[in-house]
């Protein structure tokens, strides 16, 4: 068996993603499907309030979920700021509303970013997706629909907030991971982002990531803490996917444009995540229900209720 840091430097040396089959777009281990047939993963990355971590999850996650074999595609739908570009030390000279160019395709904005993360810059403007002419979803939707042939799981790093946009994206994906951290303000606003979700979405999936804490109890704490306040007044089970450990090692990491789990793969926040990416991949919560191209449908506003 491959020992972590044998995988992390296949990763690595793997620039371009390509043993992972993303180019030809063969199949990883588990996806023997035809493309066609094989449904894709959409997780949508998300929390109630700013700077708890989602952009360093979504992008370490990513890392972890290819070691375990997983094509991985990040699309960063936080708009505004160029945050996964940020962590990875990377530049996206596209985005994805580039795709409303004519000669522009998938592969001018797929970018192959260091450590074998694969993305997409969200770029500004894509709030608007709805109010897009006909033509311009449909030509979004056709050259986007061929990420869900290419990626096992695509990671939607989102915005903080209960935003009109932000809501689409946690809507529109059939998963969805809340991060969190102990504080008080933190709980608050992860708790109004599980009421909105537990108002408005059709198939609820949704689970917590405590980030920052200082053992693991802390994160027990606050996980039976938000899943009495769920059961009790949202009536909406809610799971753990896992927890992130305070580590300076992650500041650390950001300060030098370089992934903690590439930086430091041993360092407890590594740890934490790659245990996390092996709940995601084997724990149960997993069945698609849209997939790839019903995430497109919803937020591109061709399948409205
Ligand atoms: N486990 C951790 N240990 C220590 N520091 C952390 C940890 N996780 C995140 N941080 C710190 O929090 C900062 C914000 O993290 P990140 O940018 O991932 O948050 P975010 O939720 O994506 O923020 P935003 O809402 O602005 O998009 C990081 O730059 C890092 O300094
Ligand atoms: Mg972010």
């Amino acid at each position: 068996m491959e020992d972590q840091a044998t995988k992390l430097r296949k990763l690595i040396e793997d620039k371009a993603g390509q043993s992972h089959g993303w180019i030809e777009g063969s199949s990883s281990s588990d996806s023997k499907a035809a493309p066609e047939d094989r449904k894709t993963r959409v997780i949508a990355i998300t929390s109630g309030k700013g700077g708890v971590g989602k952009t360093n999850l979504t992008v370490n996650l990513a890392i972890a979920l290819g070691m375990e074999g997983k094509r991985v595609l990040v699309i960063d739908a936080d708009l505004g700021m160029a945050n996964v570009d940020v962590v990875l030390g990377s530049l996206s000279k596209h985005h994805l509303l580039n795709l409303l160019d004519e000669d522009v395709e998938l592969s001018d904005v797929l970018i192959h970013g260091p450590y074998g993360v694969n993305y997409i810059s969200g770029g500004s403007g894509i709030e608007k997706a709805q109010e897009f002419t006909m033509a311009e979803r449909q030509r979004l939707m056709q050259k986007l629909s061929g990420c869900g042939q290419l990626a096992d799981i695509i990671l939607v790093d989102t915005g903080a907030g209960l935003g009109k946009n932000v809501m689409d994206f946690i809507l529109a994906a059939d998963e969805v991971l809340l991060v969190t951290t102990p504080e008080p303000t933190a709980l608050t606003d992860a708790y109004a982002v599980m009421k909105a979700y537990s108002m408005y979405a059709s198939n609820k999936n949704i689970r917590l990531v405590v980030n920052r804490v200082y053992d693991e109890g802390e994160s027990r704490d606050v996980v039976a803490k938000l899943q009495k306040t769920s059961q009790k007044f949202l009536n909406m089970p809610i799971e753990c996917a896992g927890y992130i450990y305070e580590d300076r090692n992650v500041m650390g990491s950001v300060r030098k444009q370089k992934p903690f789990l590439a930086a430091k793969p041993d360092t407890l926040a590594s740890k934490c995540v790659r245990a996390m990416a092996n709940t995601i991949i084997y724990g149960g919560n997993m069945t698609v229900k849209q997939g790839w191209k019903g995430f497109l449908r919803q937020i591109f506003n061709f399948s409205r209720k």
